[in-house]
């Protein structure tokens, strides 16, 4: 969608902006990066150049040998400029206006928004030369992504760690004016697989990893949404700028659920909520020596999805149909009908390379009404823009 020029300057973070590089690439953005000399040692620029497909800009002077080099290439070429680690050194440089580097000179002649994410000490962050470049910079245009409290490289806790790379990405794309097309909207998604508990230490549970519930938030998140995760034993990074209630059984995700929908104007149910839970589940461990073999009884749990459509007032409903083959369709669309929701997404689990765990999906999208879209294999970030296109027509 947009040309990204990715700045990576000298601090101990510039190995996360390999993550924001992938994330902007999944995200459908061409990304080119400049690093200064100093960055190079943390990070590679070969690793950049790999992940870009494009050469890496770190010397000013270029190479003699490369007709054509010309150090304002990067600049004239991108639509948003990211300088993510921003050293304390380099946002100096960016408000002092010097131009003694290709990532400067870059900032300089460069006259779209720019967007600087720190990361630094503390004790550099509060230091007061740190604090006045940011205000400049910040009064000048420049989009400050500001870092977040906790560990440190260093074993300090403190301001200064780098934001997350999803929100660091969300803040480049809302710089270009991605989208603020769900803002004042409350989602609601559910993640994860629940695990019914069998005794003290086992369960029945499922392989679902919450990363299509993650990509969906993510994606909520850049449109502008309030997000609430209800999760269902989800071990992936969690956003500053999400709420999330932990719900690990069938029974917590459906108290959860209550009690946050009425409140929310979309829901979208990924989670793999476990149909069946053991009856009386053991207090402690079961003895294993105690029988040759073991009877478990099921019964069924909440239809969350069935309860929540019968409660809603206004909500508009997404939910998840994991089904084998061309049959599991004609499931999913019943599925869909039997429950009263608006949107039912049918995924292939069948299908090698996509589904629970994977970092890709390939979905249908079935409603409202009677479109439906067959999605081939792609990013889950890409499958839940796809989803939030079609919910969103029912919120406007
Ligand atoms: C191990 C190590 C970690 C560093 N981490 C940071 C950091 O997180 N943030 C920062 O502003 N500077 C950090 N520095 C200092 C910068 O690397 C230094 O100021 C350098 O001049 C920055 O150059 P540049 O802005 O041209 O990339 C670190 C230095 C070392 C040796």
């Amino acid at each position: 969608m947009a040309e990204v020029l990715l700045g990576v300057s000298g601090g101990i973070a510039a190995y996360k902006a390999v993550d924001v590089l992938r994330i902007l690439q999944r995200r459908g953005h061409a990304v080119s990066v400049v690093m200064t000399r100093n960055a190079t040692r943390f990070v590679g620029e070969t690793t950049f150049a790999s992940l870009s497909g494009r050469p890496v800009g770190v010397d000013l002077f270029g190479m003699p040998q490369e007709p054509g080099y010309d150090h304002l290439d990067f600049a004239r070429r991108a639509d948003v400029m990211l300088v993510c680690p921003a050293s304390a050194n380099t946002l100096a440089r960016m408000a002092a206006g010097l131009g003694d580097g290709l990532l400067a000179t870059s900032f300089l002649a460069f006259e779209g928004p720019v967007v600087a994410a720190p990361a630094m000490n503390t004790k550099m962050w509060e230091n007061p030369a740190v604090v006045e470049n940011l205000a400049t910079l910040a009064r000048r245009g420049v989009h400050i992504v500001p870092p977040e409290s906790g560990l440190l490289a260093d074993g300090d806790v403190g301001m200064g760690r780098l934001a997350e790379p999803a929100v660091i990405c969300d803040r480049t794309e809302a710089a270009l004016g991605v989208s603020t097309e769900l803002s004042g909207r409350r989602v609601l998604i559910t993640a994860g697989g629940t695990r019914e508990p069998i005794d003290a230490v086992r369960y029945v549970g499922n392989s679902s990893s919450g990363r299509m519930a993650w990509a969906i938030a993510d994606a909520a998140r850049a449109r502008g949404a309030e997000v609430t995760v209800i999760a269902a034993n989800v071990g992936l990074p969690r956003r500053g700028d999400v709420t999330y209630v932990d719900a690990p059984t069938a029974a917590g995700m459906h108290a959860a659920c209550l009690e946050a929908f009425p409140h929310c104007d979309l829901l979208v149910m990924a989670a793999a909520v476990a149909d069946y839970r053991p009856v009386d589940a053991a207090a402690g461990k079961l003895d294993k020596s105690a029988a040759a073999a073991m009877e478990i009884r099921l019964e069924r749990t909440e239809d969350i999805l069935t309860d929540l459509a019968s409660r809603r007032s206004g909500q508009a409903l997404v939910g998840f149909a994991a089904e084998a083959g061309a049959a599991g369709l004609e499931r999913a669309r019943a599925k869909r009908a039997r429950k009263g929701v608006d949107i039912v997404v049918h995924n292939d689990i069948s299908a090698p390379g996509v589904g629970f765990g994977s970092a890709d999906n390939a979905i249908t999208i079935i409603g409202p009404g009677d479109a439906e879209t067959h999605l081939e294999r792609r990013s889950k970030r890409a499958c839940a823009e796809a989803i939030l296109d079609r919910a969103g027509t029912l919120l406007r």
